[in-house]
């Protein structure tokens, strides 16, 4: 089935969920624009999401996608903990944060029966999910609803599990892709595959459209994806200069400077792997560190770094997620970067 028929969008253009640099604006202007636009909500509390689907279902009859993470939340590991603040500790002091007063709490909630009892409701059109998917009996949930489900998958292995479990489509994750990768069977960084590979392999290996992510930041790279056998594209950076991100203003600049085009894989702000630019964290301690607690927890100790540096209008100690091609539009609107992807209009 063609992906536009799927998902009931006019172009094969989906807007990446972009947790943390974006809300309901963007995933508006994306579907009344004719793509398929996402509200990343895996950090949203249970109001906050509530609010946000009212504006979507205010503001748009076009379909949208919901998209949530499906990590197991780890146990809280002291000695762990001890360690990655003792990596911090020279930082904590340089900005004069007592690592006492730092609260441990995780800040990213994985999918559960109380979501689907929220959500149920909005009748999402299409669901999309990181590292992996729910229960069986969660998933069974949603698409009952008529959603189309979709997840990400990072290797060949992890796109099969996908479509033995049910998605609609499976999104190939190329190890260009800026932000989190959503692995899931394998935490070894040597099964990632950049994106020509993985979407041959996939398109082979599965009988559900594929959608191709990562790098993807012109028209020109929407048609290699769809010579190469993707359905769709998703397609994340470019939309993070657009008015509708609410991407902060030390991303913004990073992403506009010559800084953008040396990014990494890092675990150091999550735990995860999650591509960034390369910034004063990432090259101090190297860019991954075997004491970052297990994701979320990372996230934590580094938080207060963050927003010291920001107030100083630093993005020293911030994730600056951002793919390997960086954005290529930095004076257009989502719907302009929706048109140009899709070769409706000049990017
Ligand atoms: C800032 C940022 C945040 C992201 N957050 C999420 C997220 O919350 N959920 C998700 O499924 N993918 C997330 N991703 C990954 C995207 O789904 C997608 O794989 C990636 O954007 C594609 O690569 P590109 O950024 O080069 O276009 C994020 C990517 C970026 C750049």
């Amino acid at each position: 089935m063609e992906i536009i028929t799927l998902l009931g969008t006019a172009l094969p253009i989906i807007q990446a969920p972009m947790a943390g640099v974006q809300g309901s604006a963007l995933a508006i202007a994306v579907s009344n624009a004719g793509g398929l636009g996402s509200l990343p909500c895996a950090m949203l509390s249970a109001d906050a999401l509530r609010s946000e689907l009212h504006a979507i279902r205010g503001a748009t009859d076009r379909p949208f996608n919901l998209n949530f993470f499906c990590h197991t939340p780890p146990q809280p590991d002291a000695a762990r903990e001890t360690a990655w603040r003792a990596c911090l500790r020279p930082y904590h002091a340089e900005f004069g944060i007592d690592p006492d007063t730092i609260s441990a709490g995780p800040g990213r909630a994985p999918f559960t029966a109380d979501i689907a009892d929220l959500i149920e409701a909005f009748r999402p059109p299409v669901v999309s999910f990181h590292f992996g998917l729910p229960s069986p009996q969660l998933l069974a949930r949603i698409k009952s609803w008529g959603t189309k489900v979709l997840s990400s998958a990072t290797t060949v292995e992890e796109a099969v599990w996908l479509a033995n479990a049910g998605v609609d489509a499976v999104i190939a994750q190329g190890l260009e892709a800026g932000g989190h990768r959503g692995m899931f069977l394998n935490m070894d960084m040597s099964t990632q595959c950049g994106l020509f590979a993985l979407l041959r392999r996939i398109v082979r290996a599965v009988d559900v459209p594929v959608i191709a992510a990562g790098g993807i930041a012109d028209a020109a790279g929407v048609t290699a994806a769809m010579t190469l056998g993707a359905a769709g594209v998703q397609v994340g950076t470019a939309y993070l200069l657009c008015p509708e991100a609410t991407t902060s203003a030390v991303h913004r600049a990073s992403l506009g400077s010559a800084a953008a085009s040396h990014t990494a894989l890092t675990n150091l702000f999550t735990g995860r792997p999650a591509r960034g630019i390369v910034n004063r964290l990432i090259a101090e301690q190297g860019p991954f560190s075997p004491a970052a607690p297990d994701f979320p927890l990372a996230t934590s100790a580094v938080a207060p770094l963050r927003a010291a540096a920001e107030a100083r209008g630093s993005g020293d100690f911030s994730p600056l997620w951002c793919g390997q091609h960086p954005p290529l539009m930095p004076g257009l609107d989502a719907a302009a970067i929706t048109r140009a992807l899709a070769g409706l209009a000049p990017g």
